[in-house]
């Protein structure tokens, strides 16, 4: 019996000293210690044994008890340290690897242009006034000096919905609600950016494009008050250095008119292909508000007098970042409008 219990503990080490898993681990135990295991076959086989010989054969088993329970401790230990080794490297996370970029949107840049030139008059005392892109005859028309048979008409090509109504084509349209809406006839000095629309079909203009609007009405409003104004804004959108040039001009709303040109800014008036050789640009139309807008729409031009103009957003989007051609802020070419990310 001796034997056989030495036989069985040695038998129990080598085999647990080879297991590679706690669950193995554990059929060991049930093998080797558990109620129907070998080492309690051993101790019932005891009742046979002499008195003398069980206090021997007991100390025995309890040894081999203890030396495989210790070898199985031990090996339990050192598989668990394993598997937590394991589960570590398989879980590591590697935060020097790069993150898969977010991709942010981007203002577009009319809207970037619109934003830009909100905040300048803004800061000047202006408000921003909205109307509606479907516009009446009288509004866009009518109460601009600009009758029924006025050949000004001709100029923009129109959109009529009805004999009434049309989708504008000029946003100077707020100009006459703005003065209409304001019944105290106190002094005015608003913007307007919107949309306006013309029957134009060539290839340089779209049937639709962007616009601002602007009108100053007060005492004493004279043409220093309008080159002023006109001034800072310019060379605020699109530089310093800008310097600018008055022509005279002709729009049934304002008397005297004024097409104002920009120093080109690509050649610095030198004459390049963006200024066609002339060294200016044409930005903005502008004028003294004629008295008869002024009458039409309940101002009294005896005591009050004003200027207005009014420019093309889309051009000046060209311009202020080198668009090249207009049809890339119409066609939404997600290529074209992350480039506006960083402004
Ligand atoms: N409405 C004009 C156009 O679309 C632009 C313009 C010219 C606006 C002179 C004005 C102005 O306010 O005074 O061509």
């Amino acid at each position: 019996m001796k034997e056989e219990i030495l036989k069985l503990k040695e038998e129990a080490i080598l085999e647990i000293s080879s297991i590679q898993n706690l669950q193995d681990l554990n059929e060991k135990r049930v093998k080797f210690l558990g109620k129907k295991g070998a080492l309690t076959a051993l101790l019932r086989g005891m009742a046979e044994l002499s008195k003398e010989e069980r206090p021997i054969i007991g100390t025995l088993v309890n040894e081999a008890k203890e030396e495989i329970e210790k070898a199985i401790t031990e090996k339990e230990n050192i598989l668990q340290e394993k598997e937590i080794q394991e589960k570590l490297n398989r879980e590591r996370l590697d935060i020097t690897i790069p993150s898969t970029k977010i991709r942010r949107g981007s203002k577009h840049p009319m809207n970037l242009i619109i934003e830009e030139l909100e905040d300048f008059f803004v800061s000047m005392g202006y408000d921003v006034v909205s109307g509606p892109e479907l516009e009446t005859d009288e509004y866009c028309f009518e109460r601009l000096n600009i009758p029924k048979g006025h050949p000004a008409r001709d100029m923009q090509d129109s959109f009529y919905i009805d004999a009434e109504h049309l989708l504008r084509t000029q946003t100077s349209a707020v100009q006459a609600r703005a003065m209409m809406k304001n019944e105290d006839k106190t002094p005015i000095r608003i913007i307007c950016p919107g949309k306006v629309y013309r029957r134009d079909d060539d290839a340089t203009h779209s049937h639709q494009f962007g616009q601002v609007e602007g009108l100053v009405i007060d005492e004493n409003i004279s043409l220093a008050d309008l080159k002023g104004t006109l001034e800072l804004f310019v060379k605020h959108m699109l530089g310093e250095n800008s310097k600018l040039r008055f022509r005279p001009s002709y729009f049934p709303f304002t008397e005297p008119s004024y097409e104002i040109d920009v120093s080109c800014f690509k050649c610095n008036g030198k004459g390049c292909n963006l200024c066609k050789q002339t060294g200016w640009i044409e930005i903005l139309g502008s004028g003294m508000v004629h008295p008869n807008v002024l009458k039409q729409n309940g101002y009294d031009p005896d005591k009050y007098s004003g200027f207005a103009f009014g420019t093309g957003l889309d051009r000046l989007a060209m311009f202020k970042f080198g668009i090249p051609d207009i049809r890339l802020l119409y066609t939404n070419d997600i290529r074209f409008l992350n480039q506006f990310d960083r402004f």
